[in-house]
């Protein structure tokens, strides 16, 4: 096991980070989330039970020790993030104990998610108010939720007081320094580097830093990283506006997409639904500082006698930009029956080890812990 990890998107969010992070949770004693709000859903199953929480990091919830922290990177909906705790209250009792807030975050106010609302739907936003949060706080407008803290007259003072009467605990990540150097960490990616603010595929991308920068730009740059996990699915998809050069379309993808319930769990609209991008994952490694791969959803798969994989474009993609007017390439792997025989998807595994020069250490194969499979 690795000492502190982080698990990154690579391609266009909605990989399973989510699900990888719950199942690696249990060996780790922090979960750490650094930028990104509640525009992403983590889906996870407890006990066959399906829980999709946006703010609250994956921790294990039956380990009592598990602590999740939401760094200075995200924007947060004080609002928002009572409901989510007070929901996995019921099931978890004592979990908001187990949550640390860093008061260099910034808030999400209403007015944001007016704003984000009125704006054109041209980029096809999660209308969550996290564009405009991130624009005030760049345009040192924003509300920092230490200013908040320390103001008893401001609109916003009540939530924080709430939060720390459910036992949230309100902390600088220089606060816990000698306990996170002791600590077992993971970093919880948001989105993915296909939608980060400086290497997505811009305008087309959330506001925030999904990368491993995302980490030290939070105030962890005295975490040490042993291993950067990029996670993938064995085909691809995306929500809202955007290139997407493996998309497929009508009866294809509507098949895939039910198939893989690849329906958004933010806003519940149906995702668009593609192949495996090998230059995009290629891209999104070296942005991305990704050190190795877990392919997820290899099981929706199932039964096909052949998986199309794009394995290049007309041109290597070295900018976000590229992404436009990519022309796919594709190769066919001889499909599967059953992924969690890794026999089967062995030819799968090597040919993308191949491609992107990196190892896959893990698999997923289904939302049971036993689904996810060391190679
Ligand atoms: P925003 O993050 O709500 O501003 O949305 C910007 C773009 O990122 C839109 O295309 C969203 O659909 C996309 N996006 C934001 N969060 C996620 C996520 O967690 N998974 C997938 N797409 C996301
Ligand atoms: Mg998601």
């Amino acid at each position: 096991m690795n000492k502190n990890i982080a698990i990154i998107g690579a391609q266009f969010g909605d990989e399973s980070k989510g699900r990888v992070t719950h199942e690696f949770s249990k060996n780790y004693d922090f979960i750490i989330r650094y930028a990104g709000s509640l525009n992403c859903g983590h889906t996870i199953y407890v006990d066959g039970k399906k829980y999709a929480h946006h703010l609250v990091p994956c921790i294990d919830f039956k380990k009592s020790s598990a602590r999740g922290f939401l760094g200075a990177g995200m924007v947060i909906d004080l609002s928002s993030l009572i409901n989510e705790l007070s929901a996995l209250e019921i099931d978890f009792p004592g979990v908001s104990k187990r949550m640390i807030i860093d008061p260099d975050s910034f808030l999400i106010t209403p007015e944001h998610i007016q704003q984000d609302k009125d704006n054109n739907k041209k980029i096809g936003t999660t209308q969550k108010g996290v564009g405009p949060a991130y624009v005030s706080k760049v345009d040192r407008k924003g509300l920092r939720l230490g200013d908040v803290l320390r103001t008893p007259s401001n609109e916003y003072y009540s939530l924080t007081k709430k939060l720390q009467k459910m036992g949230v605990q309100f902390k600088y990540c220089l606060e816990l320094r000698s306990e996170l150097q002791s600590s077992n960490i993971i970093f919880e990616g948001a989105q993915s580097v296909m939608l980060d603010i400086n290497h997505g595929t811009y305008p087309f991308v959330t506001s925030s830093d999904c990368t491993v920068s995302g980490i030290s730009s939070a105030g962890f740059g005295f975490i040490k990283l042993d291993e950067v996990y990029g996670i993938c699915k064995a085909y691809n998809t995306r929500v809202g506006n955007g290139p997407f050069p493996t998309e497929l379309y009508d009866e294809e993808a509507e098949l895939l997409r039910q198939k893989g319930s690849e329906f958004g769990s933010t806003t519940g609209r149906p995702r668009r639904v593609g192949w495996m991008d090998l230059p995009a994952i290629r891209y999104a490694a070296v942005k991305g500082g990704i050190t190795s791969l877990v392919i997820a959803k290899l099981d929706i798969l199932n039964g096909q006698s052949q998986v199309p994989v794009c394995y290049a474009y007309d041109k290597e993609p070295v900018c976000g930009s590229d992404f436009f007017d990519a022309v796919p390439k594709y190769t066919y792997i001889n499909g599967w029956n059953d992924a969690k025989d890794l026999n089967q998807i062995r030819h799968f595994i090597d040919f993308v080890e191949h491609q992107t020069n990196l190892p896959v250490k893990y698999v997923s194969c289904g939302t049971a812990p036993e689904d996810l499979l060391t190679l």
